[in-house]
């Protein structure tokens, strides 16, 4: 690695620590906080792998039912829109889930977090390690995680769960190549409120970002920060979005529209939620706070 991508990379590491941090008043987590975040993550998470076909022959035994979400009128699936709702003065209601720093597990230094097996056949060691019965909600949190980090990639995505910011920056140059610098796109509260769910006008033209090829990453729920990255052949458009909320609050949200929605499977609560026909291109969706997209920066 030269001195300069090794710079890069480190003012890179800073601004990921800011993003996925905030200010930084970090305390240790209940392990109540870690189940209640940890179940909204997976289940907004796996909205994104909801796209299995029945066809490809692999499972979806560990993938939540999108139906049975609905029938919860669980909020958080509040972020989709489509590509033409995308116009100034427009209202779309949107759930942002809140990043709560005091709230999210820290991440490991590389040596550490390398220490530490990650894998769903060490789970009972696991379990032993970090001091939690194998029935307890955390346990069951870290199964899902590690199930889900273990099954396999759709057709067309690359996907790596990253158990410290290092080795995600490598998963990110191995998609980008490593000669290309990129840099941290994620939605921005710009003021303070606990509003999550209420109706945004679009304030101004949203700005597309080049995207021609992007890494998403979202945190998951473990005893540590785990990051769920992962990246589309498909076509994906970019878009910083200026919101302005019925409270009064302000949001520069990052979107993504994807083009092709072909591979997602019929049942993708986004098809539900936005009442379009399966395979419908151009759905997109909100990024809340806590996760990030990783776009070339030229
Ligand atoms: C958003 O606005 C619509 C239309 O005015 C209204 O019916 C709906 O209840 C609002 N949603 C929220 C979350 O405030």
């Amino acid at each position: 690695m030269s001195m300069k991508s090794v710079s890069f990379s480190f003012h890179l590491l800073l601004l990921l620590l800011l993003v996925m941090h905030g200010d930084g008043s970090g305390t240790e987590e209940t392990a109540d906080d870690l189940i209640s975040k940890g179940n909204s993550v997976l289940r907004l998470h796996s909205m994104d792998h909801d796209r299995q076909t029945e066809d490809d022959g692999t499972t979806v035994q560990s993938r939540v039912d999108p139906l049975s979400r609905m029938d919860h009128m669980d909020l958080s699936v509040m972020v989709f829109f489509t590509l033409k709702d995308l116009k100034v003065g427009n209202s779309l209601p949107i759930y942002f889930r809140k990043k709560d720093s005091s709230k999210s597990p820290r991440f490991l230094p590389r040596q550490e977090a390398d220490s530490i097996a990650f894998s769903l056949k060490e789970l009972p060691n696991l379990l032993r390690l970090f001091s939690l019965s194998r029935d307890s909600p955390q346990a069951k949190a870290m199964e899902a995680t590690l199930r889900e980090c273990e099954s396999q990639a759709i057709k067309g995505e690359t996907k790596f769960c990253a158990t410290s910011l290092e080795s995600m920056l490598e998963f990110a140059s191995s998609i980008f190549g490593s000669n290309t610098r990129f840099k941290t796109l994620a939605t921005e509260h710009l003021t303070k409120s606990s509003t999550l769910f209420q109706n945004y006008t679009v304030l101004t033209t949203p700005e597309e970002i080049p995207a021609p090829m992007m890494v998403a990453c979202h945190t998951v729920p473990y005893p540590y920060a785990i990051l769920y990255c992962h990246s589309q052949v498909t076509e994906n458009r970019v878009f910083k979005v200026s919101l302005d909320g019925e409270n009064g609050d302000k949001v520069t949200a990052v979107a993504v529209c994807h083009k092709d929605t072909t591979q997602w499977n019929r049942n993708h609560v986004s098809f539900r939620v936005l009442g379009i026909e399966p395979g419908t291109p151009g759905v997109c969706h909100f990024f809340p706070a806590d996760n990030f997209v990783l776009v070339p920066d030229p």
